[in-house]
């Protein structure tokens, strides 16, 4: 009966380290063993003008013993290198698909031309090389890429296909910030998979949006060396489904600096931070009053979603068996070490001045839909439309800054993404819109029952043959249909519907 065996699974849960051991539904040989620390995978840094990636398969032994088939880009085996990008700089990445089926290649949270974006226009047959160029125009922060393939998101995100892109502009440059990457500047990718009883993946099925296995960068059970110093966290959510709430086992403040699209005014101090799917933060934590020796935990606090809803969500919670939903548990044990030569020892009280627009600026509104109505899989829709490769579902004038309000029903909470802009949440339905999302934003939670709305600027082309991407980053929600598309032009008059009431993509 599934009430008791939840119930069990709280109790063992009591002890973090234990949540992972107590499953019994995935993979026998990481369940039953009381699993050693692993040292954390740092994905290598590429920098420089061109890049090369290449999509194949690959496979990664999660846990001695083991041998689980992943997709990985270049030699990474689960999760990719991570781009560094210079802003102002022209880039030119060449991605070659070593896969035998087609995959894209989108670069999540970039400015730049529909054509370069990496949706699923822009399909990169197996065996193909896709070799998008564009200037990089967004602000310091950090961004990441993945596939995007109509109907296949989930699936390739799944086997492991994704990496994080770290922008440097001249402004974040100039701050007193830690930036030694995998010394003082860490990133960490959160996801979490379930296994069959081959230790391979499982991704089609109900079960599988909520792995029982947490990874953090491709790393189950990680830890992790940090100096006693200041240290910065990037940190994204790159799960299926699952959202998070992030703290230490100590409780300790930590401050929050970036957002998806870059530095924050000032940092926030902040002892607990929710992170849904598609979002990144960059935090500092101080490690200074650590006596090297010491641990301290990263945190998952009453992981689900959606949040905002005391007790969960009738049926799903804890959802399909999961044991990792409604629990606290580890995502990262931090051994402290010595400081290094030339430690940061201060927090900046200022970072940037970000110019937002407001909403008295914008001279469009649109309204969007969530809305559930069709069979499993096919669950939910922007205004009952499925997503169609063919179908314009919305059309603005290139320039113009426009307010979009996403409505959301009350069936289930959902994390909204926006190709190519960068926004501002300017209203919560429900309650004031927390310090922690006052930055740039290209992805949002909305729980469910709840709307939002975001200001932002459309100053990217977008024309009749390459369209941007809405969707919910919940990759099994895109795959089903919640995703739609607009262009942007430079007279949305000229586009006119044909005889069934559509806009075509050409
Ligand atoms: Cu990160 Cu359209 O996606
Ligand atoms: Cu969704």
């Amino acid at each position: 009966f599934r009430l008791a065996t939840i119930a069990l699974a709280t109790l063992v849960a009591v002890t973090p380290c234990s949540a992972q051991t107590a499953t019994t539904g995935s993979s026998p040989s990481a369940a039953t063993s009381v699993r050693a620390f692993q040292d954390l995978w740092i994905p290598p840094l590429i920098t420089g003008k061109t890049f090369d990636l290449a999509l194949g398969k690959s496979s990664k032994s999660l846990w001695p013993g083991a041998t689980t088939h992943t997709y990985g880009y270049n030699d990474a085996r689960f999760w990719g290198p991570t781009l560094v990008f210079e802003q102002g700089e022209t880039v030119r990445i060449n991605v070659k698909n070593n896969l035998d089926e087609p995959t894209t290649v989108h670069w999540h949270g970039l400015h730049l031309p529909a054509a370069t974006d990496g949706g699923p226009h822009q399909l990169i047959a197996a065996g193909a090389t896709w070799s998008p160029s564009f200037t990089v125009r967004n602000n310091a922060g950090t961004y990441w890429y993945h596939p995007h393939p109509h109907e296949s998101t989930q699936k390739q995100i799944a086997m492991g296909a994704g990496g994080l892109i770290i922008i440097r502009d001249p402004i974040e440059a100039k701050l007193a910030l830690p930036r030694a990457y995998g010394v003082d500047d860490i990133p960490l990718v959160l996801t979490s998979r379930r296994f069959n009883l081959a230790d391979q993946f499982t991704f089609a099925g109900d079960n599988d949006k909520y792995g029982d296995f947490s990874l953090v960068n491709g790393t189950l059970d990680p830890k992790v060396s940090l100096p006693a110093q200041f240290v910065r966290l990037r940190i994204l959510n790159a799960e299926i489904e699952r959202g998070y709430q992030l703290g230490f086992s100590d409780n300790r403040k930590f401050y929050l600096i970036a957002t998806d699209g870059g530095l924050v005014d000032k940092p926030v101090p902040l002892s607990r931070i929710k992170l849904m799917v598609g979002e990144r933060i960059e935090i500092l934590v101080d490690l200074s009053g650590d006596k090297p020796g010491a641990t301290v935990d990263l945190m998952a606090y009453n992981a689900r979603q959606p949040f905002g809803f005391p007790g969960g969500e009738p049926g799903r919670s804890p959802p399909n068996g999961s044991y990792l939903n409604n629990l606290d548990f580890r995502l990262l044990r931090v051994n402290v070490a010595a400081p290094t030569a030339a430690p940061i020892t201060k927090l900046p009280p200022e970072l940037t001045r970000n110019k937002f627009w407001s909403e008295a600026d914008a001279t469009e509104r649109r309204t969007l839909n969530i809305l559930r109505f069709g069979p499993p899989n096919r669950e939910f829709a922007f205004d009952r439309k499925y997503y169609d490769m063919h179908t314009v579902n919305h059309v603005v004038k290139l320039g113009a800054v426009e307010a979009w309000t996403i409505v959301n029903d009350r069936t289930f909470g959902h994390s909204f993404h926006i190709h190519d802009v960068q926004f501002k949440i300017v209203a919560r339905s429900d309650g004031p819109v927390p310090d922690y999302e006052q930055g740039w934003k290209d992805s949002l939670y909305i729980p469910r029952g709840q709307s939002a709305t975001f200001v932002t600027r459309f100053d990217d082309f977008a024309s009749d043959t390459d369209a941007f991407m809405y969707h919910c980053h919940m990759a099994n929600h895109e795959d089903g249909g919640l995703m739609g598309q607009f262009l942007v032009v430079n007279d949305p008059a000229t586009l006119k519907p044909d005889a069934s009431g559509v806009i075509r993509l050409a």
